[in-house]
């Protein structure tokens, strides 16, 4: 399924036209709006959504408010990527996946850990819809060092790890991917120019860690090959959100 232009920044620097790159910047950061509630979410987008195009809505913020919370941000004309990270059998996946897809939203998330059927029956729920988000399989959480992998009882690398999964999703048809900054250059010589590549565990320099393990500034994120930056705490807990969001903004524009 070719992927509309709108949804891959690769692509959009191949005019000849003169680039606004603070503009391309803004089609490719994804602020992550982890909040409690409702109310919480819209004060935030108030604040950033003069600075920025994309966001995302993640388990906190849809379990407490459901998907009643992604319409206004729709109406607002923002794009909203939903991250949810499916991981159940393929017929519960795949009901889950069309039930997205009918909120409107551009991006949303299974685990590539649910293995090929699995992914399978997520990409195949979208066939045929009108304008279907783009399927993002994430390959390992961010969070996830080689400790916690071998808690799992996985013995490779996070690297090989995210490798393996990729691969294993390519064979599917799925062609987006989230993974850390660290293994975005590998995924994106697989994929090629037109694999959709989401980087979370980005930190400017200076910026707390927090529980991210695999990490990296923007610039770099992008250098190495990321189509989509998304940023949580850096942006939502500093004083001034939509400064810091400007600040990463001005980073990425210099990175392009
Ligand atoms: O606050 P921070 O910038 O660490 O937020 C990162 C966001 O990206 C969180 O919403 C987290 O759920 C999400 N994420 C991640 N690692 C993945 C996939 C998503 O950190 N592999």
């Amino acid at each position: 399924m070719p992927i509309p232009d709108r949804l891959n920044p690769t692509f959009s620097s191949a005019s000849s036209a003169p680039i606004d790159l603070v503009e391309e910047a803004r089609k490719r950061l994804i602020v992550a709006l982890d909040v409690p509630d409702g109310p919480s979410a819209v004060e935030l987008v108030d604040r950033l959504e003069d600075s920025c195009q994309w966001f995302k809505v993640g388990l906190e913020l849809f379990v407490a408010a459901g998907p009643a919370v992604i319409e206004p941000l729709l109406k607002r004309g923002h794009s909203i990527f939903l991250d949810l990270k499916f991981h159940d059998i393929p017929n519960t996946v795949a009901g889950a996946v069309r039930s997205a897809a009918s909120l409107g939203v551009q991006m949303m998330t299974v685990h590539a850990a649910g293995g090929p059927a699995m992914l399978s029956a997520a990409q195949q729920a979208l066939v045929g819809l009108d304008d279907p988000p783009q399927l993002l399989a994430v390959s390992v959480l961010t969070s996830m060092d080689q400790s916690q992998l071998n808690g799992i009882g996985i013995a490779r690398t996070p690297a090989d790890q995210v490798e393996l999964l990729a691969r294993m999703g390519l064979t599917t048809g799925v062609n987006g991917f989230v993974c850390s900054p660290q293994e975005v250059a590998t995924l994106r010589a697989l994929t090629g120019p037109k694999g959709v590549l989401v980087i979370p565990g980005i930190r400017p320099a200076g910026a707390a860690v927090g529980d991210q393990k695999r990490i990296a500034t923007p610039a770099d994120a992008l250098r190495q090959g990321a189509s989509y930056l998304v940023v949580g705490r850096p942006i939502t807990q500093a004083s001034d959100p939509a400064e810091a969001a400007e600040a990463i903004l001005r980073e990425i524009a210099e990175a392009l």
